[in-house]
């Protein structure tokens, strides 16, 4: 039985105590007598009011309630607060995308003059943004190799550092964070570790039971789990002490809003409030109603599909492992770190749905393997129900310089695929006609 908080912010919220399974589905939404059963599309921007003082209060957070599509919208208030019970957390925002997502979370929480420490196994984007696009706003960011020993990675703190990143499953690297040591680290210094847990997904890892306290998604991927929309979401843990000295921002009037302090007003929540009511808004890179509602029909079948792609996935890393033309495959459950870490973080026993491997002979060879897959396909996106396969090295990395790709995870030789839920033994067919095609 999943246990749920009460979150206040969100306007369709309750407190239920059933199953992540029954969550999946009917999380977020709860019709009445007379209204419609699915999750309705509220395509509007605008909401109606008779009394200006009624305004005046939802504008200035004294009272929750939708005002302009930007800041919250029933649909996405409905996919939020689904997210919010399957993670366990306090509150949730809705973003545009995963990449907005990240950048939502960070922002919310460090300023120019401010540090990052985070691990070096990520998304091509995420190390974009960390490495580069915010050290243009004076926010410098120091990675670590998350398997490094807790001091070496400690060392690396600063006075003046104010949060601590991860993938769950780096992508696509496949490291299972150790979360037990950065959780430490994270609370020896009083900063808050954020976490993407955009690979594991809630059904495979809650990263709030082991320490985190924001969590990320890139919905795009298994939330979504059929390729079809673009979006994000940012969790709050609501177990993180704002009021600790390191953020002023949370502890002092806030000028866009009347001098509302985030800590005072909403002590559960400071974290998601600011990020929505300030950050959100002022970013502007909000989800669609639409996205909303197709995120929410793809969490109905969440638990039914991350079991699939995780023995489908096991399945294929086990007969590319006996493959002559393999030189190595990499899947969380083959290696013992990965075993060991899977079986203390993980909710069941899977690795999900992606694996890497080694192809022998070069890119020459990849690129012979990669137009024989009849089944599989060619795609820069990982987690749909369609098999795909990716060089990252060429693609997603392709901007990474050695060092940094080694740092990463990732070799020249390595293939990722994101396996999805066909029937196995046509995708152990298809890989194996285009690997002997070679
Ligand atoms: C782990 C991870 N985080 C974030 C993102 C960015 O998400 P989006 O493509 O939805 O912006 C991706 C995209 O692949 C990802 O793999």
């Amino acid at each position: 039985m999943s246990k749920t908080r009460k979150d206040k912010h969100t306007a369709a919220a309750k407190t239920l105590a059933l199953s992540f399974d029954t969550l999946c589905i009917q999380g977020g939404y709860d019709p009445k007598p007379g209204e419609p059963r699915v999750l309705p599309i509220v395509q509007s921007t605008t909401y109606k009011y008779d009394d200006i003082d009624h305004v005046n209060r939802i504008m200035t957070l004294r009272e929750f309630g939708h005002k302009y599509s930007r800041t919250s919208n029933p649909t996405v208030s409905g996919f939020e607060t689904r997210m919010n019970l399957l993670e366990g957390g306090a509150a949730a925002v809705a973003t545009a995308s995963g990449q907005a997502a990240n950048l939502l979370a960070v922002v919310s929480i460090v300023k120019a003059g401010d540090h990052i420490l985070s691990s070096s196994q990520l998304y091509g984007g995420t190390f974009t943004l960390l490495n580069s696009i915010l050290t243009n706003f004076g926010i410098e960011t120091t990675f670590f190799a998350p398997d490094a020993p807790k001091n070496e990675i400690e060392k690396l703190v600063r006075p003046n550092t104010r949060l601590v990143f991860g993938e769950t499953i780096g992508n696509p690297g496949l490291a299972v964070l150790d979360f037990e040591k950065i959780a430490a680290i994270a609370q020896k210094h009083g900063i808050p570790f954020v976490v993407d847990n955009s690979l594991a997904t809630p059904w495979l890892c809650r990263p709030l039971e082991h320490g985190a306290n924001i969590v990320t998604y890139s919905a795009t991927k298994y939330i979504d789990g059929h390729a079809t929309s673009i979006g994000g979401v940012v969790i709050d843990g609501g177990n993180f002490d704002w009021s600790n000295g390191k953020f002023p921002d949370f502890t002092t009037p806030d000028p866009t809003y009347n001098g509302i302090v985030y800590t005072e007003s909403f002590p559960q929540t400071a974290f998601l409030i600011k990020a929505r009511a300030q950050t959100l808004r002022d970013f502007g890179a909000c989800l669609s109603p639409l996205n909303a509602f197709l995120f929410a029909v793809g969490l109905e079948t969440l638990h039914l599909r991350m079991p699939r792609h995780g023995e489908n996935a096991l399945a294929l890393a086990r007969f590319l492992e006996k493959h002559p033309l393999v030189s190595w495959v990499n899947y969380p459950l083959l290696d013992a770190i990965g075993r060991r870490r899977a079986a203390k973080y993980f909710r069941h026993k899977n690795g999900g749905g992606i694996l890497t491997f080694g192809v022998k002979g070069g890119l020459d060879t990849i690129r012979v393997f990669v137009k024989k897959l009849k089944v599989a396909a060619l795609v820069v996106h990982v987690a749909d129900a369609r098999t795909g396969v990716l060089h990252p090295a060429s693609s997603t990395h392709a901007q990474m310089n050695t060092e940094q790709l080694a740092a990463a995870g990732i070799t020249s030789d390595m293939i990722r695929v994101s396996v999805g839920t066909e029937d196995i033994n046509d995708l152990i067919a298809d890989f194996d006609q285009a690997l002997n095609a070679i």
